[in-house]
């Protein structure tokens, strides 16, 4: 079904978040969002990483498990972290697969277009569905000159564009495309027939995805301009920490309705014993 996905077809855009454990995966559905994503982005919200290169394969399966757990019956995709797919067709099968078999993921995201295509074709003729991310690929960031918006010269908006055929031809059900100038991904969406899911690409996509800590403001800290913030968690949640921490330093926690009572006659025999054991 989401392979036919295209917003012409005249159905509103897909929403996705990203989760990474079972009670953010439950918010998700509860509200209503078309797709979950286990991403890296695990690295630098939850992890507390600088990037998303020191995510590893079990960290991911952790993340995708409790996101299953949370939400039993939804589209998962889980992310493959750096250096889990690029050594060889082998090692890409069997780390998407463990996405499947042990993670319950339902299709697994690598980043990467022209140059990592025979890759995404090894894995979807393994029977894996695969999502690409083109664009900016946080995986590899540094190559393409630090988190900067990709394709706003010829060159690299029309290597953008052979990025996305490829990566369709190569099997995709779905593309990503990250940090792109709304314009070229509106040519790009035209261009393929899979789904295409912008991250500060614009409105010119199928569908968009924010990750779930930018988006409720859970991490107050600089925000890239493509994310717009519908909560300020962050704000709540140091509040509701400071006032406990004050509450039990004045003595106004716990009061008596957070605490447990014990039978009087119980207390009374306690006591007695003890008493008795003294003298
Ligand atoms: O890891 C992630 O959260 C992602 C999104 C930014 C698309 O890949």
């Amino acid at each position: 079904m989401l392979r036919r996905y295209k917003v012409r077809d005249g159905e509103p855009p897909l929403a996705m978040v990203t989760a990474y454990d079972a009670p953010g995966a439950r918010f998700a559905v509860d509200a209503g969002v078309d797709l979950i994503l286990v991403g890296d982005s695990v690295g630098t919200t939850l992890l507390g990483y600088e990037s998303t290169v020191p995510v590893t394969l079990d960290d991911i399966l952790r993340h995708t498990r409790a996101v299953r757990r949370g939400a039993p019956t939804a589209h998962v995709v889980a992310d493959l972290p750096f250096m889990t797919y690029q050594v060889s067709d082998e090692q890409a099968i069997a780390n998407a697969g463990r996405l499947i078999k042990e993670g319950g993921a339902d299709s697994v995201k690598l980043e990467g277009g022209v140059a990592l295509a025979s890759r995404v074709a090894a894995i979807a003729r393994a029977g894996v569905p695969v999502v690409g991310h083109i664009g900016l690929t946080p995986q590899t960031a540094g190559l393409l000159g630090g988190f900067k918006v990709q394709g706003q010269e010829f060159e690299s908006a029309r290597a953008l564009i052979d990025d996305a055929i490829a990566v369709e031809q190569a099997g995709a059900y779905m593309l990503v495309i990250e940090v792109v100038p709304s314009a070229l991904v509106e040519l790009v969406t035209e261009r393929v027939a899979i789904p295409v899911i912008g991250i500060g690409a614009g409105a010119g996509c199928d569908g968009q995805v924010l990750v779930l800590h930018d988006l409720l403001g859970i991490e107050d800290r600089h925000a890239a301009r493509f994310v717009k913030r519908y909560a300020t968690l962050a704000t709540d949640m140091r509040a509701g920490i400071a006032a406990f921490a004050s509450d039990v330093r004045s003595g106004a926690y716990p009061a008596a309705e957070h605490t447990y009572k014990m039978k009087s006659s119980v207390l009374a025999e306690l006591r007695d014993s003890l008493e008795r054991e003294r003298s």
